[in-house]
């Protein structure tokens, strides 16, 4: 591990796991815990950091000076990589989705005033980005600059995720995680859970394509059965939210006074205690699901 991220981490705090209790997992017989990888930290936490590790010590190691990447106006991912440029003192540029709008949103504001370099295209052009999926493979890419896909989606990105699970110091069956490129999940699959179960809930709307993602980011090897990403809890697609969701993060805050975010784990634990409610999980089962963090990305709503 290159000396500087060592030095970083040392700013970080640990991920405690937390149980909850509710009438319903008492009822069903359900132990639910939660992976408070929020906690790491207010800005690189959750899954942005165990994704961003190995990638920024791979530019690190291999003398970059700059790391290029792509998100939307509230992307977790560039502000959590904007930060760590500006402290490991590397350059960070960013694609934005979109044509440049008249007043920045909170998000691209921080990111800039961190040093991120902004370069807004339009829809399609993003949707090309997309395509380029290697550190090199950004078409005009220059010596020392090395590119990161949207979200992180890189191998590189699946091994800080795997560490994750090897923290959870405790026998569970099943762990659960929110998906957007489904990264963090096949990472999560990397750790060769054999007996567990691997549930991912999709925030995108019409999001099967991720099974085939998933498959490609672990280059058909970990493929095991035990894995399934849930479809249908999307509320109307990325970023969309209702007022029914609004109100069961706004109970979800009092009843066990951890903050969810609308976009990822909201989606993530309104599913989970639906299909509780719905006796997918048998009785006495002990579940895990991971916070990711993403809170600055409330500020939109
Ligand atoms: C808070 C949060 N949770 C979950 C995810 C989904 O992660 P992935 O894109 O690896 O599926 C993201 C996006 O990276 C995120 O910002």
């Amino acid at each position: 591990m290159h000396s500087k991220l060592i030095e970083l981490e040392k700013q970080f705090k640990p991920s405690i796991l937390t149980q909850l209790h509710s009438p319903l997992l008492t009822q069903k017989n359900i132990e639910l815990w939660v992976k408070r990888d929020d906690l790491i930290h207010p800005i690189i936490s959750g899954n942005k950091w165990r994704k961003l590790k190995y990638i920024v010590n791979d530019a690190l190691n291999n003398n970059f000076h700059s790391i290029i990447s792509m998100g939307g106006a509230y992307s977790n991912h560039l502000h959590a990589l904007a930060l760590v440029g500006k402290q490991l003192n590397l350059k960070t540029i960013a694609y934005i989705r979109g044509e440049q709008p008249k007043k920045l949103s909170a998000t691209i504001q921080d990111i800039q005033s961190w040093g991120m370099e902004l370069r807004f295209v339009s829809r399609t052009d993003y949707r090309i980005l997309r395509n380029y999926k290697k550190p090199d493979q950004l078409p005009g890419i220059k010596s020392g600059e090395y590119w990161l896909p949207e979200g992180g989606a890189t191998e590189l990105a699946l091994q800080g995720v795997a560490e994750l699970v090897s923290e959870i110091d405790m026998d569970f069956d099943t762990l659960c995680i929110p998906c957007g490129t489904g990264t963090t999940l096949a990472g999560l699959l990397t750790s060769n859970l054999v007996k567990t179960k691997v549930y991912g809930f999709s925030a995108l709307k019409g999001a099967d394509f991720l099974f085939k993602d998933v498959a490609n980011l672990l280059n058909q090897q970990h493929i095991q059965n035990n894995w399934n990403i849930y479809l249908q809890y999307h509320f109307g697609g990325f970023a969309k939210t209702n007022n029914e969701l609004s109100l069961y993060i706004e109970t979800f805050k009092k009843q066990y006074d951890i903050a969810l975010d609308s976009v990822y784990t909201g989606k993530m634990f309104y599913g989970l205690f639906d299909l509780i409610k719905q006796d997918a999980f048998n009785s006495g089962e002990k579940i895990v699901a991971i916070h990711t963090g993403g809170l600055q990305g409330n500020r939109v709503y």
